[in-house]
């Protein structure tokens, strides 16, 4: 009997933490899915997400001048994206740059990812 009360606390304290993830807050969730989504992770291309970055750079022969000319395929600035804008870009099939991967991710996780973006240089 000595050893029941504290046995009853613990398996309570179990029970009613199983499906409980607040230990995590919505800005850590949006951290983990920026570094790594379903896919490839958003911080290889847009990196801090607060300004442009050059992904790659290749050159091309202009066809008017017939002159090598370098050209760069841009990833841009995302923290000032409104949330239509984002939802938008995320759910595309194919952005039109084609270089932006295909993500397939839920409205929550979404809406997380946004949140951390927005917060992601207030630090
Ligand atoms: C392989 C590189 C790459 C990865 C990975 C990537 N992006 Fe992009 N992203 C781009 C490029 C390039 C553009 C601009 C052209 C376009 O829209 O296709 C872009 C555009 C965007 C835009 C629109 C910005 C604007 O002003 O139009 C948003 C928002 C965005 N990305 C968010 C994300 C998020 C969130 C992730 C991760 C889930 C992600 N991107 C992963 C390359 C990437």
């Amino acid at each position: 009997m000595k050893y029941l009360f504290p046995l009853l606390i613990i398996s309570n304290f179990l029970l009613s933490n199983e499906i409980d993830n607040s230990f995590i807050t919505k800005l850590e969730y949006g951290a983990m899915l920026y570094k790594n989504p379903r896919g490839v992770g958003c911080v290889l291309c847009h990196k801090k997400g607060n300004k442009i970055v050059e992904i790659a750079k290749y050159k091309i022969v202009d066809k008017e001048t017939k002159k090598l000319v370098v050209k760069s395929i841009i990833a841009p600035a995302i923290n000032n994206v409104s949330f239509d804008k984002f939802v938008q870009k995320l759910k595309a099939d194919k952005t039109e740059s084609k270089v932006m991967p295909t993500y397939f991710l839920t409205d929550d996780e979404l809406k997380s990812l946004f949140y951390y973006i927005k917060n992601i240089n207030k630090k």
